[in-house]
């Protein structure tokens, strides 16, 4: 879609960006003028406790003097809500009461088709967390109890449960009106090869919802009880609305929690995220069911300068930390880094928390205990600015003294 001319300057000069920013930070009253539409407050997009975010509301301009992060406020709400530039448009002019152009009909139709996903995804949700409290759920309430899930995390969580039915979902939706074709596309069904009519995806599972970074509903986890079960987890298929590697397990509370300070934790799995999270580090996500991608580290990095890469504390945990210091290397930029958390052999940080709770995990990201080691901000940025293909320097301080 096409913007009229003039449109941006328009927008530009109907928001105050203080009032757009003020959502996100805490400004600092001393140091701010009011009067003169000069506003400070800690960056919002890098982890600092002094003020160095000015926003200069007659301008209508930021700047940080920290990270060096500028714009205007539709680059505001592009960094700060991880929307598209025509999405930040759309917030701002809603919110200046400006009328949108009227959109090509293609771009519309495929925006009106994901949030038709979006809503039949939510319902599902709503579904999955009503099977839990039926009396077919008691062995996966029991399994949560096992795990020391509180029914108070399980409500904040929003976990549901898959009963073991061919098509108990599917029946569900579709006496709601719903068509078939949105709940496949949606991947909570599949279609048989035979033609036959869909089949539940999830069905004998405890269910997590995923989330992308505004809250829409695009996915679902879920987890078998029986532990001969042929796979442990299974996640949501790629479909229009969820792209595994684009999006993270619980983006949007951890991006808010980072916001306010607490470190950005990388997790394997939900377990693990739900765990941290409710012991209080909440700025916590993990990958859906692969290897950390690109994109997912280009995400944490707009939410972090330094996430805490905190693997499972095995073979695997550790050759996945390896692997995604391969990918970050090349993409490593000027204040930006990586730490490893090495977890005690063995357990991942659910059975850590579990084990020797969360004082315990906190030395894992403490720079300088014994068995977690900083890498800083500056080693990996001079490993890959000296020597990019050697094997860098520090990987080894990533091993347990
Ligand atoms: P783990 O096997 O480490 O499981 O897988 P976990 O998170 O500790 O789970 P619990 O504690 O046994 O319940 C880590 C992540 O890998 C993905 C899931 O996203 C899981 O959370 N995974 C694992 C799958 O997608 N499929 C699987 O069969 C297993
Ligand atoms: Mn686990």
């Amino acid at each position: 879609m096409s913007l009229p001319p003039g449109f941006i300057d328009e927008l530009r000069t109907r928001v105050s960006l203080s009032q757009v920013v003020g959502r996100k930070v805490t400004w600092d009253m001393r140091k701010s003028n009011m009067a003169k539409g000069d506003w400070w407050a800690p960056c919002p997009f890098h982890q600092e406790k002094s003020a160095s975010f000015h926003v200069d509301d007659r301008k209508g301009f930021y700047y940080c003097f920290g990270c060096h992060a500028k714009g205007d406020a539709v680059s505001f709400v592009t960094e700060a809500d991880n929307v598209s530039f025509m999405e930040a448009v759309e917030i701002l002019a809603r919110e200046a009461g400006m009328q949108m152009p009227a959109r090509d009909p293609k771009a519309a139709e495929k925006a009106d088709r994901r949030t038709q996903l979006a809503q039949v995804m939510e319902e599902a949700v709503k579904w999955f967390r009503l099977q839990l409290k039926t009396s077919a759920a008691a062995e996966a309430r029991a399994y949560l109890e096992k795990r020391r899930m509180s029914p108070a995390a399980q409500e904040r969580w929003e976990i549901g449960f898959a009963p073991d039915q061919r098509q108990g979902l599917f029946h569900a939706l579709t006496q709601k009106g719903i068509a078939a074709d949105l709940i496949v596309a949606a991947g909570l069904c599949a279609k048989p090869d035979d033609g036959g009519a869909p089949y539940d995806r999830f069905r004998g599972r405890i269910i997590f919802p995923i989330r992308d970074a505004r809250g829409r509903a695009i996915s679902l986890g879920g987890r078998s009880m029986d532990p001969n079960a042929r796979a442990k987890y299974l996640n949501g298929p790629e479909t229009e609305l969820f792209d595994k590697g684009r999006n993270l397990f619980n983006h949007g509370p951890a991006r808010e929690a980072a916001g306010k300070g607490m470190p950005l934790i990388v997790a394997e799995g939900y377990m693990d995220v739900i765990a941290l999270s409710e012991a209080g580090f909440r700025a916590t996500v993990a990958p859906l069911g692969t290897a950390v991608t690109e994109d997912q580290l280009r995400l944490m990095w707009r939410i972090s300068d330094e996430p805490v890469i905190a693997l499972d504390g095995d073979t695997a945990g550790f050759r996945a930390a390896l692997r995604v210091i391969d990918l970050a290397l090349p993409l490593l930029e000027a204040g930006k880094g990586l730490r490893f958390a090495i977890l005690p052999q063995g357990l991942d940080p659910d059975d850590l928390i579990k084990a020797q709770g969360a004082g315990r995990c906190r030395r894992c990201w403490r720079p300088r205990s014994p068995w977690s080691t900083c890498c800083g901000g500056a080693k990996p940025r001079a490993a890959s600015s000296t020597a990019p293909n050697a094997r860098p320097r520090w990987t080894r301080c990533c091993v347990p003294r």
